[in-house]
């Protein structure tokens, strides 16, 4: 069933471009990073987008951009409709309430100076959320709502486990009201026994308070326990999309396959068909991405043509698309192509 009303987040062609300082003379040989280049995605009302990638593609930057955090070069970002990316310090404020994040690294963002009472409260006082009399009963309830004890009010950050800091983090957000939170890698931190309990717990808040959430994260299969639809990104830009469903049963670009090869998959009849494919060396610079395909240097099934020819983002699906020239078709060689014989051409 399509849904007729607007999606709560709607990204269209966003790039953010960092500018390096030149090292010649008067700033010459400067340099840009296109963290982001032209990334489209939307988020439906109360589902998860999980947002994919190796370190070093831009999910972070996007992220941020979103709850414009980062300066936004260019594309729309629209909340509710409304696009975030012209609006002025003061029309953004009271929308700001309405768009959380929560970080990967609770210590690095949590003051470490405030007691959890203060943290809990700076939103509450920010927005002007409850009368004064209210806010310490309010805080006491977020707490709970996270699983903490109303005694780690007094208490500071460094007192905390780092799943109970994650927790610390949650409350603050949810402190604020909002209809929209980032995860941005929120559990990659942690313990993988800890890991699952902030999970079931962002999964429980998320039908309790009708959340959307944009989960960012490096690992596919805590992806797939989040996500209702998941974005691959590869140097800046979504190379695959899809269900999470079509996604782990049928991914069809190579980079999202060689993704997925890490994950077992829980059916044993899927796992047995599913190719494997390594993926080898980084992800190179986003100074300067390879020509074509950005995926050619790594892609073990590149053909000549990759190598000058950006592929588009292609639809291949019911609510699929990938940008592979290959995608949802026969491999390569079927093509008339000439497969590339090395895996690790140069840039
Ligand atoms: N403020 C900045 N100035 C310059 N480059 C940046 C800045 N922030 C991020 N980058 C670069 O942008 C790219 C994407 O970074 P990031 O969004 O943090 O990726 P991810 O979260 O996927 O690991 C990286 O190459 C990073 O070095
Ligand atoms: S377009 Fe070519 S290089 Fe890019 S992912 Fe597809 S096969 Fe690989
Ligand atoms: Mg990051």
């Amino acid at each position: 069933m399509t849904s007729t009303t607007a999606p709560l987040l709607a990204v269209d062609d966003l790039r953010v471009h960092f500018q390096l300082p030149g090292t010649g003379w008067f700033g010459s040989g400067k340099q840009t990073v296109k963290a982001v280049d032209g990334l489209s995605i939307q988020i439906e009302r109360g589902q998860t987008l999980g947002l994919v990638g190796e370190s070093g593609c831009g999910k972070s930057t996007t992220g941020r951009a979103i709850l414009r955090l980062a300066p936004i070069t260019g594309g729309t970002v629209r909340l509710n409709s409304r696009d975030l990316t012209t609006l002025s310090a003061a029309e953004l404020r009271p929308i700001r309430r309405q768009m959380q994040i929560v970080f990967q690294d609770p210590f690095a963002s949590l003051n470490p100076r405030h007691t959890v009472e203060q943290i809990v409260t700076e939103p509450i006082w920010v927005h002007n959320l409850r009368p004064e009399r209210e806010r310490v009963a309010r805080v006491r309830e977020l707490l709970t709502l996270v699983g903490l004890p109303g005694s780690a009010m007094g208490r500071f950050p460094h007192e905390f486990s780092g799943g109970q800091r994650q927790r610390i983090g949650i409350a603050r957000a949810l402190a604020a009201e909002p209809d929209f939170i980032v995860l941005d890698e929120p559990v990659s931190a942690l313990d993988v026994s800890i890991q699952s309990q902030i999970l079931r717990l962002l999964l429980d808040l998320q039908v309790q308070f009708g959340l959307t959430y944009l989960f960012i994260a490096h690992d596919l299969a805590v992806v797939g326990q989040m996500s209702d639809q998941v974005a691959v990104m590869y140097l800046g830009r979504i190379v695959e999309t899809a269900t999470r469903e079509a996604l782990y049963q049928a991914p069809q670009h190579p980079y999202t396959q060689a993704l997925l090869s890490a994950v077992p998959y829980p059916d044993p009849e899927i796992e047995a068909k599913r190719r494997r494919v390594i993926l080898t060396g980084e992800v190179p610079s986003p100074v300067n991405p390879p020509s074509g395909c950005h995926f050619h240097t790594r892609c073990p099934i590149a053909a000549d043509r990759c190598r000058v020819e950006a592929p588009s983002l292609r639809t291949i699906g019911p609510g699929h698309q990938a940008s592979c020239h290959f995608a949802g078709g026969p491999p390569p060689e079927l093509q008339g192509a000439k497969p590339g014989t090395s895996l690790r051409a140069s840039p």
